[in-house]
């Protein structure tokens, strides 16, 4: 089974005010926290090894909200990045936490929505590294991958000006058990990071990158701007509002997974506030974990 890492550093200055007291994945989408979203992918993805990195001062607050992870039937360890020394860094500070195995790694501001066969596919990989891709229309915001005729990927460049492609590549990866060792042997960009995409280029010259695209289907959502981050709330919203489900519940994950069973979930819901939250809750709980549609995303 491979290990998770959730990366939630950064300043969040494009945020700022609103990062000012609080870290940006700690803010609201919608009705929940940022994290929760990514959390839940992992979730689906049937990982529950997880270690949660942040900035020294937002760590205490993830650690204060999601603790051991016991509650959801996960494992959440934590770790401090001291400084944001780039994506790829994640591998470092969690060399022993990885061990001998192989770990997936989603960006803790990164929101998927739709169903996730094409992370478990990716998950059930043994050797070398896969990526996705997903039509945006500003890919130099990104990691642009470009496919040959083949339908291979020849490139992958770190937000290029002119990018070669419309397919950038979400924070969301898969590596085998190279990835620590790999990124042993990166250096530092011009921007002073050790950047993930040095990282899947040192898989694409040994011929062991898989670059799956994303269906049209799939929402990739960006929360990088105060519109974006909006944007990401209302579609959210839109989506919860119409089925009556909710989108990444770290509850009702838990139980759909078998992480936890309805009794577990009772006692949640009993230390619950009276809210619309924990009627939800009591709703799955009571139909029990697998009636409905599964949840996605
Ligand atoms: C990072 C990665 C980039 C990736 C993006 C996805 O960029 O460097 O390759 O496409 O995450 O969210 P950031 O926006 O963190 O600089």
């Amino acid at each position: 089974m491979k290990k998770a890492i959730l990366l939630a550093g950064g300043a969040g200055t494009r945020l700022f005010p609103l990062t000012k007291i609080i870290c940006k994945q700690l803010l609201p989408i919608y009705d929940k926290p940022m994290i929760c979203y990514p959390l839940a992918t992992l979730m689906l993805g049937g990982l529950r090894d997880i270690l949660i990195i942040s900035t020294p001062k937002d760590l205490p607050m993830l650690r204060d909200y999601l603790a051991d992870g016991a509650q959801l039937g996960i494992s959440i360890q934590y770790a401090e990045q001291a400084k944001p020394e780039g994506i790829a860094q994640a591998f470092l500070i969690g060399a022993k936490f990885i061990g001998n195995s192989g770990a997936s790694l989603i960006l803790g501001d990164n929101i998927f929505y739709g169903k996730l066969d094409f992370y478990r596919e990716a998950l059930a990989l043994e050797r070398g590294a896969c990526i996705f891709a997903y039509q945006v229309r500003d890919p130099q915001r990104y990691g642009v991958v470009e496919f040959g005729a083949d339908g291979k990927a020849i490139s992958v460049e770190e937000k290029p000006k002119q990018p070669k492609s419309h397919f950038a590549v979400p924070g969301l990866y898969v590596y085998d058990e190279q990835a620590v060792d790999l990124t042993r042997s990166l250096k530092p960009s011009t921007r002073k990071e050790l950047e993930i995409t040095d990282l899947n280029l040192r898989y694409l010259e040994r011929g062991q990158l898989h670059v799956k695209l994303l269906s049209r289907g799939m929402a990739w959502l960006d929360t990088g701007t105060t519109t974006t981050l909006l944007e990401a709330s209302n579609y959210i919203a839109t989506i919860e509002h119409r089925q009556g489900l909710k989108i990444a519940c770290l509850e009702e994950v838990a139980l759909r997974m078998g992480f936890i069973s309805q009794a577990d979930l009772a006692k949640i819901i009993d230390r619950l506030p009276q809210n619309e939250y924990r009627d939800y809750l009591r709703m799955v709980c009571d139909e029990g974990p697998s009636s409905g549609p599964e949840p996605v995303g």
